[in-house]
């Protein structure tokens, strides 16, 4: 389909101005996170070619910090996609960084005109403007902090909790109704990931999307949870984000 193709390649385009080839959603990943058909996708990532002026900011700011890479998390525009899609009143992610992943749901809120993003970050800070070879990327440029990188006029909606995610992630989940989307980016342990996944739990309602990063050191944490909600992982591609859906049954 003409109409099909040249949209492909608009998103395509798009990803070229973010800088990571890794970025091109997967579409069978989210049809089986959501539930439906990947063609029921379409009016969604259709609005993807319009954040291109978004992705080159972000890459232009990881740039001039020194970065090889654009960002650390690999798919942004899934998650503009399942917050377009779930509508959530209250979104929560662990692990910000320079705010890639923070930007994409900002940037679904925008669209829905609706909804909060609940961020906590114990951000690293590098020791000189440019990146040390020896330093971590996802470390934060001297005098800025964590979202460094996300343009003002996005930022409205945006709720962000400096600390470690072990104390301040409690009480603010102890503050919400609800929990419509949950990302986990932060500290890449078995024990810590059950303890973020642990603390989500009670706010969790039939159709929230729960989403891991780094599963690879994670070992058995994501699994577990959910088998205990009597559901599957979804895997994007050969990658180590995962993510699942609470059933209507929780
Ligand atoms: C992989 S980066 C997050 C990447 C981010 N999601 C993005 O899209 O670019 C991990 C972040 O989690 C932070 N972090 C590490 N341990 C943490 C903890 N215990 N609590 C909160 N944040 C933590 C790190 O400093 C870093 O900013």
């Amino acid at each position: 389909m003409a109409g099909g193709s040249s949209r492909n390649s608009r998103i395509v385009e798009t990803v070229r101005e973010l800088g990571d080839a890794r970025a091109v959603p997967n579409r069978r990943w989210l049809a089986g996170l959501l539930g439906v058909s990947t063609a029921s996708l379409d009016p969604w990532l259709a609005e993807i070619p319009a954040l291109g002026p978004l992705a080159k900011s972000l890459h232009d700011a990881h740039r001039s910090g020194g970065r090889r890479f654009y960002a650390q998390f690999r798919a942004p525009y899934e998650l503009y996609v399942l917050v377009r899609a779930c509508r959530p009143d209250h979104i929560v992610e662990t692990g910000v960084s320079s705010g890639v992943s923070s930007v994409h749901f900002l940037a679904g809120l925008r669209k829905n005109r609706h909804g909060i993003l609940h961020s906590v970050d114990l951000p690293q800070v590098q020791a000189h403007a440019q990146l040390g070879a020896r330093e971590s990327e996802v470390s934060v440029p001297p005098g800025r902090s964590s979202g460094w990188a996300i343009p003002p006029t996005y930022r409205r909606g945006w709720d962000l909790h400096l600390g470690p995610s072990q104390r301040v992630l409690p009480p603010l989940v102890r503050g919400l109704p609800s929990v419509g989307i949950f990302l986990h980016d932060s500290r890449h342990t078995p024990a810590h990931l059950t303890f973020e996944l642990e603390t989500i739990r009670p706010k969790l309602r039939p159709g929230s999307v729960v989403l891991a990063d780094n599963t690879v050191w994670t070992g058995e944490a994501f699994p577990r949870f959910a088998r205990s909600l009597g559901t599957r992982v979804w895997r994007r591609g050969h990658s180590d984000l995962v993510g699942l859906r609470v059933p209507e049954s929780i």
